[in-house]
C-alpha cells in the first residue's frame, strides 16, 4: 500500500503535497516523491527512506512556480526500495504516482522494449505510465480509458501531462477520494491528507476518471460525464494528529475507552435489529493479522456461548482454497482498513458461491464496507500508527456483542441482562487498567535488551497470546511467538532457557489449573514468567497483572490493552520508530 495526494489550486503547491504526505507516511515509507508542473514544466524530487528525507532535498532545491503536483509515498512491491523505483515516474508526456499492482507488468514491458521504449527503473508503475503515453493522443480522458483497457490489476493512479494544466486522477480496486475546496482541489488516498483544508470529498469507484482543475472536477465513466455525491467527512484535524502524545500508538491506545463507549452505546440494544448471526449455522471469519486475532476471540465466544459452529481462516488462504459450504453459512470479514487485498478477494469468493457476508469494518468509505453485504462499523475514528489497537479492541467488542445476543437469541444465556449492564461499564473499567500504564512501562524496559519471548494460553487465552506476540514483533522487533500453552512441550520447550520471557495469559477458569501446570514446567527451565489474569489467587512468578474478573464475553477487552502497552513500551525502551515499523504498511492493498 501507498499513499497518493494531489493539488491543483493557488496554495503553495510543494507545502500542501508534502503536508499530505505526512499524513500518509503510514500507508508506506520507504521512498517518496513529488512532482509539481509550472506552465511548461514538470519538475520531479524523490528520496529514499522517510519523507523528511524528501523534505530535506526538497528544501535544498530551487523549485519552479507551481499550481499543480502530486506526490507519494512508497510501500515496495516490484523493484527494490530506492529513488530511482520511487514515484512519481515519468514516461514521455506522462507522470504518475500509483497505488496497487499492475499484473500484467512483465507482458507489458516485453511488447514495449520490443518497441524499443528503454525503462529506468523495476516498477509496474513505470510501465503504466508507458502505456498511458503510448495512449495519449491528445486527449487525457481517452488515454486513461484506453490504457485502462490494457493493465490488469489494481490501481490508483494520479497523472499529470506535460501539455496539459489540469490533473487526472483513476482507481480500480484501490482507495482514492477527490477533495473539494474553494478554487482548489486535491486528490488523496484518504482524507486524514486533505482535512486541514477541505472536509467535502468525492468517493471515486472504480473505473471512474477524474480531472480536476482549480475551478471544477469532471468525473468520467465509459468516456461519458456523470454526476457525483459530495460527502463530509466527520474527522476531525485533531483525531489526525499526535496531539501532546509521543506516538500515535500510545495515543491510539489510551483513547480505547471512548471509542469502547462510542461503539458499545452505538450497539447495544440495536444489535439485533441489525443484524442476527444466530439464523445462521456455520460462520466463516476471514481476515488478517490482528484482524483475523480478533476473529478467533470471536469463534471462541460464538462456538462456546453461542453453539454456532466456526471457522478462522487467514484471507490470504481462503481465498485460494477449497471451501465447503454445505450448511447455511454467513462469512464475516474483519479488517479496520476495509481495503486489505486478501479480505477483499476473499469476500468476493462468498459472494461468487452467493454466500451471505458481514463486514465488521472501520473504514466505512472502503471497499469492504460498500462490497458485504451486510455492515457493522466500529467506530474506532482514525487509526494512523500502522499496529492496530483501538480498532482491534472495536473488532473483539463486536465479536463480544454479536456472540452474547446470539447466546440470548438461543436460549443460551441466563445471565443476559446482567451482562449487557456490565458492558456499560467496560470503559470504565478499561480507564483504570490504562491508568496502570507505567507498570507496563516497567516490563518494557526489562525486555528491551531480549531477543526473544513466547506468549502461551489455552483456548481463549490462546486467541489473546497471538496479538500481544503479534503486537510485541512488530514494533519491538524481539522474535516473539504464540503457542497454545500445552503445545510447547511437543518441541518448542527446547528454546526456553534462563531469563526468557514467556507471557501467561490465564483467564478461563476451566482450564486455569492446566495452564498453570505449563507455567511451571517453563519456570522449571528458567524463564522469566509474566502472568496476565483475572485471578488474584494465582501464584505470582516474575512478574503478575490481575485485571477485574467480568464476564467471559468481555474479559479480552481488559486483557489485551496491558499486552499492547507491553509492546509499546518496549519498542520505546528501544528507541524505536514505533509509529511506522520497518517494512509494514498500515494496510495492504496488494497481494
Ligand atoms: O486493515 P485490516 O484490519 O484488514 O488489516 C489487517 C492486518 O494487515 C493488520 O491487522 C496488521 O496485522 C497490523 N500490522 C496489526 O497491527
Amino acid at each position: 500500500m501507498c499513499g497518493i495526494v494531489g493539488y491543483v489550486g493557488d496554495r503553495k503547491t510543494t507545502e500542501i503535497l508534502l503536508e499530505g504526505l505526512n499524513k500518509l507516511e503510514y500507508r508506506g515509507y520507504d521512498s517518496s516523491g513529488i512532482a509539481i508542473k509550472s506552465q511548461d514544466n514538470i519538475q520531479i524530487i524523490k528520496s529514499e527512506g522517510k519523507i523528511s528525507d524528501l523534505e530535506k532535498k526538497v528544501e535544498n532545491s530551487s523549485l519552479i512556480e507551481s499550481k499543480l503536483g502530486i506526490a507519494h509515498t512508497r510501500w515496495a512491491t516490484h523493484g527494490e526500495a530506492n529513488e530511482t523505483n520511487a514515484h512519481p515516474h515519468q514516461f514521455g508526456k506522462v507522470t504518475i504516482v500509483h497505488n496497487g499492482i499492475i499484473e500484467n507488468e512483465r507482458e507489458l514491458k516485453e511488447e514495449l522494449i520490443n518497441k524499443n521504449l528503454i525503462f529506468k527503473g523495476e516498477t509496474d508503475t513505470e510501465v503504466a505510465a508507458a502505456v498511458i503515453n503510448n495512449c495519449y493522443q491528445k486527449d487525457p480522458i481517452e488515454a486513461i480509458t484506453k490504457a485502462m483497457e490494457l493493465l490488469n490489476g489494481s490501481y490508483a493512479f494520479g497523472i499529470i501531462f506535460n501539455d496539459q494544466n489540469k490533473l487526472y486522477a483513476v482507481r480500480k480496486d484501490s482507495p482514492l477520494i477527490v477533495g473539494i475546496g474553494t478554487h482548489e482541489n486535491f486528490i488523496a488516498s484518504d482524507i486524514a491528507a486533505i482535512i486541514k483544508y477541505t472536509d467535502k470529498y468525492i468517493l471515486l469507484e472504480d473505473n471512474e476518471i477524474v480531472e480536476l482543475s482549480q475551478d471544477g472536477v469532471n468525473v468520467y465513466k465509459n468516456g461519458k460525464k456523470i454526476s457525483k455525491k459530495i460527502e463530509i467527512s466527520t474527522m476531525s484535524i485533531e483525531e489526525a494528529n499526535k496531539g501532546n502524545y509521543k506516538h500515535f500508538m500510545l495515543k491510539e491506545i489510551m483513547e480505547e475507552p471512548i471509542v469502547l463507549q462510542r461503539t458499545i452505546n452505538k450497539y447495544i440494544n440495536k444489535m439485533d435489529d441489525i443484524f442476527d448471526v444466530s439464523n445462521y449455522d456455520e460462520i466463516h471469519i476471514v481476515a488478517c493479522g490482528s484482524a483475523l486475532y480478533a476473529g478467533m476471540i470471536g469463534k471462541n465466544l460464538l462456538e462456546e456461548k453461542a453453539n454456532i459452529k466456526c471457522i478462522t481462516e487467514c484471507a490470504s488462504e481462503y481465498r485460494y482454497k477449497k471451501v465447503i459450504y454445505d450448511r447455511k453459512t454467513l462469512v464475516i470479514l474483519v479488517s479496520q482498513s476495509g481495503e486489505t487485498a486478501d479480505t477483499i478477494a476473499a469476500m468476493r469468493k462468498a459472494h461468487e458461491c452467493g454466500i451471505e457476508t458481514l463486514a465488521i469494518v472501520n473504514v466505512k468509505t472502503s471497499t469492504i464496507a460498500r462490497e458485504a453485504k451486510y455492515q457493522l462499523f466500529i467506530e474506532a475514528g482514525p487509526e494512523i500508527a500502522v499496529a492496530t489497537t483501538k480498532a482491534y479492541l472495536l473488532q473483539v467488542a463486536m465479536f463480544s456483542l454479536i456472540a452474547l445476543k446470539a447466546a440470548n437469541k438461543k436460549g443460551l444465556e441466563k445471565e443476559y441482562d446482567d451482562i449487557l449492564q456490565e458492558a456499560k461499564l467496560l470503559p470504565e473499567k478499561l480507564k483504570k487498567v490504562l491508568n496502570d500504564k507505567n507498570i507496563f512501562k516497567v516490563v518494557g524496559k526489562e525486555l528491551m535488551h531480549k531477543d526473544d519471548a513466547f506468549f502461551i494460553g489455552r483456548g481463549i487465552d490462546y486467541s489473546m497470546c497471538q496479538e500481544g506476540s503479534l503486537k510485541l514483533k512488530e514494533v519491538s522487533y524481539i522474535h516473539s511467538d504464540a503457542y497454545q500453552a500445552g503445545e510447547l512441550k511437543h518441541g518448542t520447550i527446547s528454546l526456553i532457557e534462563d531469563g526468557m520471557p514467556v507471557f501467561a495469559i490465564i483467564t478461563d477458569k476451566k482450564i486455569k489449573d492446566k495452564t498453570e501446570s505449563n507455567v511451571i514446567e517453563v519456570e522449571a527451565r528458567k524463564a522469566q514468567v509474566y502472568t496476565i489474569t483475572n485471578d488474584k489467587t494465582l501464584k505470582t512468578h516474575h512478574f503478575k497483572y490481575v485485571v477485574e474478573k467480568i464476564s467471559d464475553y468481555f474479559q479480552p477487552i481488559l486483557i489485551v490493552p496491558p499486552l499492547q502497552l507491553i509492546g509499546y513500551f518496549t519498542a520505546d525502551s528501544r528507541g524505536l520508530d514505533i509509529d511506522k515499523p520497518r517494512n509494514l504498511a498500515k494496510s495492504v492493498t496488494v497481494e
